[in-house]
């Protein structure tokens, strides 16, 4: 058994425990609470009951409520019922459950569609999306969110200072609404009108509308772009995803401050898709923190090996977790898939063993709680093939409820008898990397490629990908952050700057932090504007080196890099820098009339470093080696994991992820002790450890 205080003082973090206040909600002894979805109206009351038990018996210990039901709590316009809701919340805390609690905003009962029409999506063509299914509703309707807000309000009333309800998710899955609601439109022109102050002159000079004729007289003349023209001002677009991830934020925003008017000690979040680029995650400032949904086998073949697809991205989670934790200091997963299911191209089992490992992948990135979608699965309806924890018949565990059981049984052995969240090894918190980001650059980037095989996530998750094969904590940050809380901090094809933001990079590396630049950053406005200076050049003050061009390359006919005398290759973006005095040359290009000339620089500044790789490469092992150099250079200690497996410690426990195709030998550290599972990890394996005695 490990010593909490013994622990806390031999592995005090530098930077973690400081970084964000406790929250309230969740027990650090809890480890992390593990619940399911469960959909009363679905079922014939008579098994509430039964159900609910097996779901305690199982080893859950909260069920999740009344996502989808509106049309059963509001059956009548003004007309409320939530008896049937009481009766389940009721049989719930008999069997010891607590309850997620839901809004169900994201699906309008038909009495509303159909009385007030105008409240529904409509796409660029003008169609309006209609009752039958889900998500038809405009957040950009005054009276859909008036309606919503009446009923969420009654919830809240109703539900606010029970105790027995720890939490409220609002919506699902609220995405960013690409919407042709005519009140979008208007809602557009009032968020333009607010940005340039009434003024048409100052969006006129924003938007560049001298070209090609598109100036505007008046905000009442601008309209929404409309994606069927694809030279469309892009100046205008960037506001639009501006104005429309704004949008479903403020929606999301007052629904949770109509809840905390009524629910004093219940949390309020949502869940989100992590569709990093759409921007809206995080950006609604009144939530206690941040869920995300991960589905991780629904046909792509992003895994390793032959039964790779059963497996799935060995990053998918790692990364939403990385996103997700930072934004607030916690983070829950609010869907995780049981087993198969019903909307992938192809919808495979997991691999046996699969299911355990995505939980033990939601658990070593720091996460609180973990909820599973679904309980049952459904009779019918649109997710009629979709997986839950017992099958068709309601009662028979399926595999991946069996993993489940697994997992929560492993997770109370280990309540009790280990660490801190925050007791982490030195050298681990050592290397914990930071990377801005910020979903408008690849907006914008996207818009303008230059190249098509140009990818800006793609870009992101190749200097990622190397810190996860390091052994690396990493968190993904804005620009709210406090840069000086990490040692390294990347900044990866950050387009969008302004000279504040760039003297905020070189205070931060004087002041010692070592910044990583990447290409493209710095090179437009805040409004997508190339400044009137030399091509890249907001950033020479760090990087000490001017460009003299870009080139793009042929996908099939790629180009040579060398650093350090090896070759690596590249096409989609090479910036040809030109160094001034101190700077040191890493990298140059091997081919082309440039042959000679440096891709990747590095130079002191004050107390820091800034290392800036002006080229893209092809597989990413370029950003490998650049990334070793860095942290061997600062004597930073890193790992050297295989891509597939990763390791995080929380809790004073190291836990070790196997997605590859075949066995791997972890060494455990010198005093560890083997808590769950083999040194010789299999695929899908988990190996979780205590750090020291
Ligand atoms: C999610 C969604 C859930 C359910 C699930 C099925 O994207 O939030 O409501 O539809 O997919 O896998």
């Amino acid at each position: 058994m490990i010593k909490r205080q013994l622990l806390t003082l031999l592995f005090a973090c530098t930077f973690a425990g400081g970084l964000f206040a406790q929250q309230p909600w969740f027990k650090d002894r809890d480890l992390t609470l593990t619940g399911v979805y469960y959909y009363p109206e679905h079922w014939e009351d008579s098994q509430w009951e039964r159900d609910l038990k097996q779901i305690r018996d199982l080893g859950f210990e909260f069920v999740h409520f009344a996502e989808f039901a509106w049309a059963q709590l509001e059956p009548e316009e003004g007309k409320y019922d939530f008896a049937w809701l009481d009766r389940a919340v009721a049989l719930a805390a008999k069997y010891d459950l607590k309850v997620i609690m839901c809004t169900s905003t994201a699906t309008p009962p038909v009495w509303l569609s159909r009385k007030y029409p105008e409240i529904l999506v409509r796409n660029e063509q003008g169609i309006a999306l209609d009752h039958g299914a889900r998500q038809h509703a405009s957040f950009a309707s005054p009276l859909y969110r008036e309606l919503a807000y009446k009923m969420i309000e009654k919830l809240a009333e109703h539900y606010g200072s029970d105790p027995r309800i720890i939490g409220w998710q609002l919506d699902n899955e609220p995405a960013v609404q690409f919407d042709y609601n005519p009140k979008a439109e208007l809602g557009y022109r009032d968020f333009l009108r607010k940005k340039y102050n009434n003024d048409i002159q100052a969006l006129n000079a924003a938007w560049g509308t001298s070209f090609w004729s598109e100036v505007y007289s008046s905000f009442d003349e601008i309209t929404l772009p409309k994606p069927a023209q694809m030279f469309m001002n892009h100046h205008q677009i960037l506001d639009y995803r501006r104005f429309a991830a704004a949008q479903t934020n403020e929606f999301l925003d007052a629904q949770c401050l109509l809840i905390k008017k009524y629910a004093k000690n219940q949390w309020v979040t949502t869940n989100y898709i992590p569709n990093y680029e759409e921007g809206h995650i995080g950006g609604s400032p009144t939530f206690d923190f941040q869920c995300y949904t991960r589905y991780m086998v629904y046909g792509d073949n992003e895994g390793i090996g032959r039964r790779g697809y059963r497996v799935g991205n060995p990053l998918r989670i790692a990364l939403a977790n990385d996103f997700f934790r930072p934004i607030q200091g916690t983070y829950g997963v609010m869907e995780l898939q049981p087993g198969q299911v019903n909307w992938g191209t192809i919808n495979p089992q997991p691999l046996p063993g699969a299911v355990r490992l995505w939980l033990w992948s939601v658990f070593a990135g720091g996460s609180d709680f973990i909820c599973t979608y679904r309980y049952r699965q459904p009779l019918f309806g649109t997710e009629q093939y979709h997986y839950g924890i017992v099958g068709t018949d309601g009662v028979t565990v399926t595999p991946g409820g069996h993993e489940y059981a697994q997992f929560m049984r492993e997770i109370k052995s280990l309540r009790g008898q280990v660490g801190e969240r925050e007791a982490k090894p030195a050298d681990y918190t050592a290397r914990r990397t930071a990377i801005l980001f910020n979903h408008e650059n690849s907006w914008s980037i996207e818009r303008q490629k230059q190249n098509a095989t140009w990818n800006t996530m793609g870009h992101i998750e190749k200097y990622y990908r190397t810190l996860k094969s390091f052994g690396a904590p990493v968190d993904f940050i804005t620009e709210a952050k406090d840069f000086t809380d990490y040692r390294v901090m990347i900044v990866p094809a950050y387009q969008l700057a302004d000279k504040a933001l760039v003297d905020r990079w070189i205070a931060y590396v004087k002041q010692g932090g070592n910044l990583v630049v990447t290409c493209r950053t710095a090179q437009k406005d805040r409004y997508g504007r190339l400044p009137e200076a030399p091509f890249g050049s907001m950033i020479d003050p760090l990087t000490g080196n001017e460009m003299e061009f870009y080139d793009l390359l042929l996908p099939e006919d790629k180009g040579v890099v060398e650093m350090d005398g090896k070759r690596y290759a590249w096409n989609t973006w090479g910036e040809i820098l030109k160094p001034g005095k101190g700077v040191q040359v890493w990298a140059t290009y091997d081919e082309e009339f440039y042959a000679g000339k440096p891709a990747i620089t590095s130079r002191r500044l004050g107390r820091g470093t800034v290392t800036y790789v002006g080229v893209d490469s092809a597989d990413g092992s370029l950003e490998r080696e650049v990334l070793k150099k860095l942290y061997a250079e600062l004597e930073i200690p890193v790992m050297d994991l295989p891509y597939g497996v990763t390791m995080e410690y929380r809790n004073g426990m190291g836990i070790v992820l196997n997605y590859s195709d075949r066995p791997y030998r972890f060494e455990l550290p010198k005093g560890a002790k083997k808590l769950i599972g083999e040194e010789a990890i299999p695929t899908a394996g988990v190996l979780v450890f205590s750090i020291a005695e």
